[in-house]
């Protein structure tokens, strides 16, 4: 069936080029994982938080590598695209993601966790901020950020972030304890 809309984003426009380091704040950066950083991926996943919220646990240095091999992936097949958020002086922080990523229409998806030791002091947001600009800059036209509603932190993130809350989709995802109501959230490119 011959398309009627052009995609939104051609595709090759991410793949094409290296993913790039970005910077998020005077002391901030984005940058794309190393398989170096999967001791540091398992750190981050012995918080009970982290597990909560993604419904999976990282135990291994051999698991982190796998989700490293499959963050680099991602960008190769625009699919999705996952940084390490540091500070300038190399400390991991965290990881901020677009998942998800549809380039027919032009829709993506943010994802992120801190480490519990880097929560507070405004990272993800910063991080959410400087990724969305990007997206932006490179033909998204619309970011979706979706958290359950019981994630109050989470929801914090997306309105510093300036993602407006659309409404709750009901039941819709699972977490150990059971069905969770979502917030949905999106920010739509001001290009
Ligand atoms: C949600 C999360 C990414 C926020 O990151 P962050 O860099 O701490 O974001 P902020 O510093 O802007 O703080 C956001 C909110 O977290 C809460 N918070 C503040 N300090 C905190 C701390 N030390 N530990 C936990 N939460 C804290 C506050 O409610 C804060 O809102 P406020 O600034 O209005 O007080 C982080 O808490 C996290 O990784 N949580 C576990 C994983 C997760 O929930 N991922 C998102 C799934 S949708």
């Amino acid at each position: 069936m011959p398309p009627l809309i052009p995609p939104v984003i051609a595709p090759g426009s991410l793949s094409n080029a290296p993913q790039p380091v970005m910077t998020a704040g005077p002391d901030l950066l984005l940058r794309p994982w190393s398989p170096a950083d999967a001791p540091m991926i398992v750190d981050a996943f012995r918080d009970p938080a982290t597990r909560l919220w993604h419904g999976r646990s990282v135990d291994t240095i051999a698991e982190a590598e796998e989700l490293i091999q499959r963050y680099i992936r991602g960008w190769r097949t625009e699919s999705s695209a996952s940084w390490a958020l540091t500070t300038t002086a190399g400390e991991v922080l965290g990881r901020v993601a677009l998942r998800g990523i549809d380039l027919e229409w032009g829709i993506a998806e943010v994802a992120y966790w801190m480490r519990a030791a880097a929560r507070g002091r405004g990272a993800a947001p910063a991080g959410v901020l400087a990724l969305s600009q990007w997206a932006f800059g490179v033909g998204v036209h619309r970011l979706l950020l979706n958290h359950s509603t019981r994630n109050t932190a989470s929801c914090r993130v997306a309105e510093k972030a300036g993602f407006a809350l659309e409404g709750i989709s009901r039941s819709a995802v699972p977490h150990a304890d059971g069905w969770h109501d979502m917030h949905a959230h999106a920010l739509i490119s001001p290009l």
